[in-house]
């Protein structure tokens, strides 16, 4: 088997600034007042991280809010870069999070397309191809010619999910993908991703949804603080989450 994701020993440290204010008001201020001046605080969102994910596995990242589990993905994507450690990607990822959050709000849908594309490597010919497939599935129609900044969230996720899944990516990064969308759209996400998994791809899935992760996912693992408390068997991590850090995870099916 090969592994797809190899984290090693990863740390991601953030610096956390108060009071920060770009009013020369405020900064003249801090001169002469403690109370004003810009204070600087690190904080480790990522201690020690080490999981390997193979070839072809759907892994679901699971904890609760501020766990580290997007920090992760960002690091993946390669979109942030570890402090300590490295991670070590074999394949071609198509990161949601890069391309959903990576929009560029004034640019509109249709040129967001271009641009997510291009940067993944694709020529234009190639995204001409696929454009109409793209929009098809995002279900978006003549919104694809509005500014991105006018989009509801969900429209947002549909582009960002139509275009990783269409650019046909080794790796695929999900972070609560179906968190945003309606029902509709939920359902054909997950037919996607299924598909995905069927073809030997690899998923990191991170979602709140206990059930959405037993559907998807072969393995899940479960960080706390910045730490994997739990990784493996789906049930026996979702288990784990309820029992140690007390949600009520849903019940067994
Ligand atoms: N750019 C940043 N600067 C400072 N702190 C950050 C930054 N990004 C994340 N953090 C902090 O790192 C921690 C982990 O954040 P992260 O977004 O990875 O959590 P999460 O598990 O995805 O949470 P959620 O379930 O709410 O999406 C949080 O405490 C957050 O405040
Ligand atoms: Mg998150």
């Amino acid at each position: 088997m090969t592994t797809a994701i190899q984290i090693c020993d990863v740390w991601k440290r953030f610096i956390m600034r108060h009071n920060r204010s770009n009013a020369l008001k405020m900064r003249f201020l801090g001169l002469f007042f403690e109370r004003y001046r810009e204070r600087r605080e690190a904080f480790w969102a990522l201690k020690g991280i080490n999981l390997a994910i193979e070839e072809g596995e759907a892994v679901g990242l699971v904890g609760p809010n501020g766990s580290g589990k997007s920090t992760l993905l960002y690091l993946i994507a390669r979109t942030l870069y570890p402090t300590r450690g490295e991670i070590i990607v074999r394949g071609r990822v198509a990161p949601m999070i890069q391309v959903g959050l990576g929009f560029n709000p004034e640019l509109t849908g249709r040129e967001n397309v271009y641009l997510s594309a291009s940067l993944y490597g694709l020529t234009r010919r190639d995204i001409d191809e696929m454009f109409d497939d793209i929009v098809e599935f995002s279900e978006l129609h003549e919104f694809i010619h509005a500014p991105v900044k006018n989009y509801s969230t969900g429209m947002n996720a549909r582009l960002g999910f139509s275009v990783a899944v269409h650019l046909d990516p080794d790796i695929l990064l999900l972070d609560e993908v179906l968190a945003v969308g309606d029902q509709q759209f939920q359902k054909k996400c997950v037919k996607r991703m299924m598909e995905f998994r069927r073809r030997g791809k690899t998923i990191v899935f991170v979602s709140h949804d206990p059930t959405a992760v037993r559907t998807l996912c072969d393995r899940a693992c479960l960080l706390f603080q910045g730490d994997v408390i739990e990784v493996g068997n789906v049930d026996r991590v979702l288990e784990a989450y309820g029992t140690r850090i007390g949600v009520e995870a849903a019940p067994l099916r």
